[in-house]
């Protein structure tokens, strides 16, 4: 059984001073179980599910920003959240508020948002969450969560630092976990994805959630072709204009048309072990909505 409790004022601010401040050793009260080691990068898992208001922190200090990901992403972080609305016109806030209703429709005690950046997903969760309900912002990389700390709904979040290949839960203590636009840059091989998300399988309860929105392939052949070149000669500019990151959006317009088309990510969730996958094509299959249950 979960324990929630919403955490006093105190405790918050320890989140925030620890968010704020990089060399600030990891917080005290989670205990070290099994030491893994992925991508050079060594991870402790929490002997139980976070308690709110302290910031855990999962992946050892002196590790952070080794893997390029998590550098490129600290880069990105001040204007992320501005190229997306530009280069959308605004339709991923939409998309993120239509995953956060589907996911949280069914309840639970403990949900997750995994790769969860500036939080946006995260705060529309915990908005629709009932107040009993403990909602978790997990990342690898710090700049972002501490972003999605500094907004007012992130003082109803609990913010872990950790890599989603080796999740800091025990075995089946999750009810729902959501990602959203981060899939695919956890890895595109087939076989690490469902690795990645038969560690997701591993946390959920039976019965669980997990609710995935990504961008997707359109099926016609007109209209995803027409997405590509969007990628290719707006995405890579504008976000590098916006952003003056050229490598991160370089970066993150090469992942967009090698992403899977719905039908394969579905089959890759089976294969993880998910059942009753469900999913809702958006904007002519330039994204879709997974719903996959354990
Ligand atoms: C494109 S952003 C998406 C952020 C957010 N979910 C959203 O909807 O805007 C991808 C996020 O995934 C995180 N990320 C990528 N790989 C990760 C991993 N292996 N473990 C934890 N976080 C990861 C990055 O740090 C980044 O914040």
């Amino acid at each position: 059984m979960l324990h929630f409790d919403h955490g006093a004022p105190a405790a918050r601010f320890m989140l925030r001073r620890h968010l704020d401040a990089p060399s600030h050793p990891p917080a005290v009260g989670f205990q070290r179980r099994r030491p893994v080691s992925i991508l050079g990068c060594r991870m402790r898992a929490l002997a139980r599910a976070p308690k709110p208001g302290t910031m855990r922190a999962a992946m050892e200090t002196e590790l952070e920003n080794r893997q390029p990901l998590q550098r490129l992403f600290a880069e990105v972080a001040p204007t992320y959240e501005l190229v997306n609305r530009v280069l959308t016109f605004g339709l991923d806030a939409h998309w993120r508020r239509k995953a956060a209703r589907l996911a949280a429709a069914e309840g639970g005690r403990a949900w997750m948002d995994a790769c969860s950046g500036t939080g946006e997903l995260a705060a529309n969760l915990r908005a629709l969450a009932p107040a009993e309900t403990q909602v978790m912002s997990l990342d690898f990389c710090r700049p972002m969560l501490a972003r999605a700390a500094a907004k007012p709904s992130g003082r109803k979040i609990d913010f872990v630092l950790a890599d989603v290949k080796a999740l800091p839960f025990a075995d089946a203590s999750l009810d729902l976990i959501t990602i959203s636009f981060a899939t695919r840059n956890i890895n595109l091989s087939r076989a690490a994805l469902v690795r990645t998300f038969a560690e997701f399988r591993r946390v959920l309860r039976p019965g669980g959630r997990f609710v995935n929105l990504e961008t997707s392939q359109p099926r016609s052949r007109i209209v995803r072709a027409l997405f590509h070149a969007y990628i290719r000669l707006v995405v890579r500019r504008v976000g590098a204009l916006i952003s003056g990151s050229r490598a991160g959006y370089a970066y993150l317009g090469t992942t967009i048309p090698r992403f899977y088309p719905a039908e394969e990510l579905t089959a890759i969730l089976k294969e993880a072990g998910f059942v009753e996958v469900r999913v809702k094509r958006l904007l002519f299959g330039a994204a879709a909505i997974h719903l996959a249950r354990v």
